[in-house]
């Protein structure tokens, strides 16, 4: 038996000083909503999806309600979910009409013989899966409005909001993945990022661990991160060396930033970033660890 751990980031950008609080809450929130349901006897996927989803619930996160808008001023949602014991997989993308894609990924993974379903393919699924659709504008909020106009003026995503992910050890060792997000704001029509890719935004293998991406995402799928991180810990790296020498390398290699959460089958704990911040946190052994800035490890009791 090993210890489990359940650990999220709400995405590495430069948040604002104003945002610090609201964010820090929602990740610490959505760290214990994860770790309830294992403790509760559910599984490491099951963790996965609740905890992404409270961060899709939160305005405070691109993903979900809240998220960063396109060229043509629309919410439009991406996300992975994979099952380390048998590297089942389930990806959505071009998702406008559901507040929660970590659950029709779920879906993809459980119910189809595909991996990843996207646009007006994913919207039929989601209906017959028996999704409530909701109205595009409920997932627009005024500061992601804002983004989009600061997007337009400067022509840079320069301080764009990321992603939300999650990563998760049982009891037994079995890991999970989930990342979602909006994507970057002022993205063009159709554009497709890193997080809704296995390999890139997420991966989860119970041979070795599971990892969450966030960042540039042209970047991330461009240096494959999510599994270049487990291919660094095959080769003997923990959690946090592998996540330290991804990101750096791919900061280094194709000049943007990123981070990413990195749980073993054992138990460790990794997370990088080259961007101003990345909220993440994680329970383990009935302790909260949680932070934003370089080099910030806050603790609290369970
Ligand atoms: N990392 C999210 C994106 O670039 O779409």
């Amino acid at each position: 038996m090993i210890e489990p751990v359940v650990l999220v980031h709400g995405g590495a950008w430069g948040v604002p000083d104003a945002w610090v609080d609201k964010t820090i809450e929602g990740v610490k929130s959505a760290a214990r909503i994860g770790y309830d349901v294992l403790k509760s006897g559910g599984s490491a996927l099951d963790a996965v999806e609740a905890a992404v989803r409270s961060l899709e619930d939160d305005e405070y996160f691109n993903a979900g309600r809240g998220a960063s808008l396109n060229l043509a001023g629309e919410a439009v949602l991406e996300s992975s979910i994979q099952r380390g014991s048998d590297l089942e997989a389930g990806c959505v993308t071009l998702i406008k009409d559901f507040p929660h894609p970590i659950s029709l990924a779920r879906k993809v993974l459980e119910e189809t013989p595909h991996a990843f379903i996207g646009g007006e393919g994913a919207k039929q699924f989601g209906i017959e899966q028996g999704f409530d659709m909701v109205p595009q504008s409920s997932l627009v909020t005024n500061a992601a409005k804002e983004e989009l106009r600061e997007f337009l003026k400067s022509g840079s995503i320069g301080n764009s909001a990321d992603t939300v992910g999650c990563v998760v050890v049982d009891c037994n060792g079995h890991v999970a993945a989930g990342t979602s997000t909006g994507g970057t704001a002022g993205k063009y029509v159709g554009r497709i990022g890193d997080a809704p890719q296995i390999g890139n935004g997420t991966y989860a293998d119970d041979f070795v661990g599971a990892v969450s991406s966030t960042g540039h995402g042209e970047s991330i799928l461009k240096f494959s991160l999510a599994h270049s991180i487990i291919k660094q810990m095959e080769v003997g790296d923990n959690a946090q060396d592998a996540a330290t020498k991804c990101i750096n390398g791919m900061t280094d290699r194709l000049k943007n930033t990123g981070g990413a959460i990195v749980v073993s089958n054992k138990g460790d704990v990794g997370f990088s970033f080259t961007t101003n911040r990345m909220s993440w946190c994680y329970v383990k052994a009935e302790e909260i660890h949680y932070g934003i800035d370089p080099n910030q490890h806050l603790k609290d009791a369970y």
